[in-house]
């Protein structure tokens, strides 16, 4: 690495994830200059971030996110806004050769086909973020040789928990994750473990990997992140405190390592077991609901996708139970018919098109 500043953009930085990513830079502050900085609707937090970080310019709303994607100043850009409005910026940052770190899961769910190809044609790296695709992203050396990808999942706050209690949660008993301290979307997605399935679609765009090849299994202290196992069945795991400065700090300082945030040394002896069951597909129907849309391609996983996001919505807005998130966007995505290989337009459409279809069946 060159003593240059690596200069940076953060979309979403009132948010979890961006929040946390300040705090890296803070750590790193002669390594990085920020360019930008861009928030949804918290003026007071974005206000006080300029204040501190000092970027160039900050700005508000979607429009803001797709003027910074266009900046050629940027290095890399942090994509660390929630739901939909990730894809188009995202886009508009590799049009114009411009790294990215990626946060925001739903960018490929909704686009992988497209975007990993525009990547690829114009020669930009796309850094995962998620801490289970920046884990397996730690331990590939040559795809070709990776046999499997085995994603684990911490199972969220109803792992052991009946149905009914799932049922009958609360939002705030939803929100209460074990293990990681997310944004809300994020949050509701892990205790229905349909993050589990986003990041399957994730892993699939990513690495090329097939469904087929792509395993989930649930491991509650989220110490391993996730493992790959090589054609001659040798298995290569990334292990970790649970924090999401370790993946970010990897993600936006790639392919160079600083001590930066670590606070403590890892200790397998503090840590003293580590426990892996399969995942209950039949408790957490949202995986399999997942894997079902990936194979299918094109616009399900799209239709799925708006679907599960407006249920959500729902839910934290106390219209559904918690159960109903896969019994909404499991009915809204049989009655869907696929388009192959859609255009980004055409992807648009879809997802608003479903969007109104959720939002009227829940009334
Ligand atoms: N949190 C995690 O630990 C984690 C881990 C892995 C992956 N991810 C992924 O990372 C992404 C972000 O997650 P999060 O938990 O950080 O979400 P979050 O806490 O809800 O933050 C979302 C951020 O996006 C901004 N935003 C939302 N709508 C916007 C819009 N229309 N225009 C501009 N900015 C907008 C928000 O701004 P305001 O708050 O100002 O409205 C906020 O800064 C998600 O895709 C999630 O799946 C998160």
């Amino acid at each position: 690495m060159t003593n240059e500043k690596i200069k940076i953009s953060i979309l979403g930085s009132t948010g979890s994830i961006g929040r946390q990513a300040l705090e890296v830079i803070e750590k790193l502050n002669d390594k990085f200059e920020i360019i930008a900085l861009a928030a949804g609707s918290n003026v007071e937090l974005l206000q006080q971030q300029t204040q501190k970080f000092k970027p160039r310019y900050s700005l508000l709303g979607q429009e803001g996110l797709e003027r910074i994607c266009s900046d050629k100043e940027n290095d890399i850009i942090l994509v660390a806004v929630s739901g939909k409005v990730g894809l188009r910026p995202t886009l508009t940052a590799i049009e114009n050769g411009i790294n990215i770190a990626l946060a925001n899961k739903e960018t490929l769910v909704m686009a992988g086909d497209i975007v990993m190809q525009k990547a690829k044609e114009t020669g930009v790296k796309i850094i995962p973020v998620d801490s289970e695709h920046c884990a397996i992203h730690q331990c590939i050396k040559d795809i070709s040789q990776v046999e499997r990808l085995i994603i684990t999942a911490s199972g969220g706050p109803f792992l052991h928990k009946s149905v009914e209690e799932m049922k009958q949660s609360t939002v705030e008993q939803a929100l209460a994750h074990p293990r990681w301290n997310m944004g809300k979307k994020i949050t509701i997605d892990s205790a229905t473990l349909m993050n589990k399935g986003l990041e399957v679609i994730e892993a699939h765009h990513l690495f090329g990997m097939d469904y087929d090849n792509i395993e989930v299994v649930i491991h509650p202290q989220s110490i391993v992140h996730s493992a790959i196992e090589y054609k001659d069945g040798s298995v290569v795991a990334q292990l970790g405190l649970p924090s999401m400065h370790i993946p970010i700090q990897y993600a936006i300082t790639y392919p160079e390592r600083f001590e930066g945030i670590k606070s403590k040394s890892f200790s397998f002896a503090d840590i003293a077991r580590l426990d892996f069951e399969k995942p209950d597909f039949d408790k957490f129907p949202s995986v399999k609901l997942a894997y079902d849309c990936g194979r299918l391609g094109g616009s399900a996983t799209v239709c799925m996708n708006a679907a599960n996001e407006e249920s959500v919505f729902a839910f934290l807005h106390g219209k559904i139970n918690l159960y109903d998130i896969y019994r909404i966007t499991s009915k809204i995505t049989e009655n869907h018919r696929v388009i192959k290989s859609p255009s980004i337009d055409e992807i648009f459409a879809i997802d608003e098109e479903i969007r109104i279809k959720t939002r009227e069946l829940i009334g």
